[in-house]
């Protein structure tokens, strides 16, 4: 839900920029508000989700979007999908993965519980893309699923594999920008319906839920004058 965050979304569009980048992929459409909200941002969105109770709510919010496409998809088959289209399309544009398909189920074999590494193995070798994991463990709130968080112990070695030349940076609880319910009215791409509000509450109900880890992985170094990050390693 980087939606919540000025800050996050500064970030997002100062890398679309000085990567040229046009489309926005997202893994976990939920509810279908960041894709909403990104249309405004990149020329596509795409996006997936696998629950049928999330995906009507979502297909209902993106209905007169011409620019946001969300499939019913694993986020692994939907990216592996992506990337046999774009080579068999020819181009050569970077694009940005947001991945965010989080969702602790108790049911998935151990070895399946993190969908992001199912995600990251579908992008090895697909060095076109800068990636962003929300809810990383940066300190701030992240996915912690039987008492192991979410950070490079979880992802790095497959990033690794995805890009090798990969630079990581985070951002910082100092510069968190968080919007609250009377804001909405004023943000382009967003609106003020019960999902979005109920979102926004939700967040605000403890620290560990407003505040957010967000990692970035670019493909080449940032000049950090201009971004509101900090290196990681
Ligand atoms: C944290 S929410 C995503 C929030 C959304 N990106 C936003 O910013 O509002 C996680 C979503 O991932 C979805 N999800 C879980 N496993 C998935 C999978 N294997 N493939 C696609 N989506 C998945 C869940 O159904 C849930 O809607």
């Amino acid at each position: 839900m980087c939606w919540l965050d000025r800050t996050a979304i500064k970030q997002i569009i100062k890398l679309r920029d000085e990567f040229n980048i046009s489309t926005f992929i997202e893994t976990g459409a939920f509810m279908g508000i960041n894709a909403k909200f990104h249309s405004h941002n990149f020329k596509d969105v795409l996006s997936c989700d696998i629950k049928e109770e999330y995906l009507k709510i979502a297909m209902e919010k993106i209905k007169k979007l011409n620019n946001v496409f969300i499939e019913k998809k694993s986020s692994p088959k939907f990216l592996k999908d992506f990337i046999k289209n774009y080579k068999k399309t020819g181009r050569k544009d970077t694009v940005f993965m947001y991945l965010d398909a989080h969702f602790y189920d108790p049911l998935l074999p151990k070895e399946d519980k993190w969908v992001v590494q199912g995600e990251l193995k579908s992008l090895e070798g697909f060095e076109n893309c800068v990636v962003c994991i929300h809810d990383f463990d940066n300190g701030l709130g992240h996915c912690n699923y039987d008492g192991e968080p979410l950070g490079m112990n979880v992802v790095g070695g497959l990033l690794k594999k995805v890009n090798p030349n990969f630079n990581f940076y985070t951002n910082e609880l100092a510069t968190c920008d968080i919007i609250e319910e009377r804001d909405v009215k004023s943000i382009k791409g967003l609106s003020s319906d019960t999902e979005t509000l109920d979102n926004i509450m939700y967040a605000h109900s403890t620290p560990r839920l407003t505040y957010r880890g967000i990692l970035y992985c670019t493909p080449k170094p940032l000049d950090l004058n201009k971004y509101d990050l900090k290196k990681w390693n």
